[in-house]
């Protein structure tokens, strides 16, 4: 990272990606690239892109950052809020997505890098369902009791960010449609 101003402005990584607020104009790229990335993985629904278009209308995108390059949109970060058993505060980090044909530039990292330094400053930490071996290098790991119904234990991850330890389900915004039990 070479430049940033203030906590919600945009900051400059390396020398030519801005990773930002989305704004207005970006929505349908967002669409786009969140259907385009997922198509890679075996276990996506497709309904990806409706998830973050339904988490928008409830307001309920804590962050929704872009990474930028010569104007492209070309990765893309969603967090929402989460509960984790009882307790609220966590944020949940999904979808984040990489143009396919920019995949392992740094892209990733630095959409991860700029929503954990921003979700620093107001929440417990932050949760997500995805591949150790990718998000574990960024400090997330399971935890005893921690769960999602239907996914492997070890695919469910937090990173406390103070001395929360977290156990018991991770209840996700009622936009993934996972239809948890309260
Ligand atoms: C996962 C994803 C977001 C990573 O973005 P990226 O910009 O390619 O990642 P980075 O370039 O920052 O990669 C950082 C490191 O992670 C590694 N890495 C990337 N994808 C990985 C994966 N799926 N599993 C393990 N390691 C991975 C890279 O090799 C790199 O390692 P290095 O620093 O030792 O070279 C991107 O591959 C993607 O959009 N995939 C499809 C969607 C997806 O799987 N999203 C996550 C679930 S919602």
């Amino acid at each position: 990272m070479i430049a940033s101003s203030s906590a919600f402005d945009a900051v400059v990584w390396g020398h030519d990606m801005l990773i930002r607020n989305e704004t207005a104009g970006d929505i349908p790229a967002i669409g786009r690239l969140v259907t385009e990335a997922l198509l890679l993985l075996p276990q996506s629904t497709g309904t990806e892109a409706s998830i973050v278009e339904t988490l928008r209308a409830a307001g309920a995108l804590v962050l929704s950052l872009v990474a930028e390059q010569e104007g492209e949109v070309v990765g893309y970060l969603a967090a929402s809020p989460a509960r984790i058993g009882t307790e609220d505060g966590w944020g949940l980090i999904g979808p984040l997505v990489v143009l396919p044909s920019r995949h392992r530039q740094g892209i990733g990292t630095a959409l991860m890098a700029e929503a954990l330094r921003r979700l620093r400053a107001t929440w417990r930490g932050a949760a997500l369902v995805g591949d150790p071996a990718y998000y574990g290098r960024f400090g997330f790991r399971a935890f005893p009791g921690l769960s999602v119904a239907g996914c492997p234990p070890e695919v469910v991850q937090a990173l406390p960010f103070s001395g929360s330890v977290p156990g018991g389900e991770l209840m996700h915004h009622p936009a993934f449609g996972l239809n948890q039990q309260e």
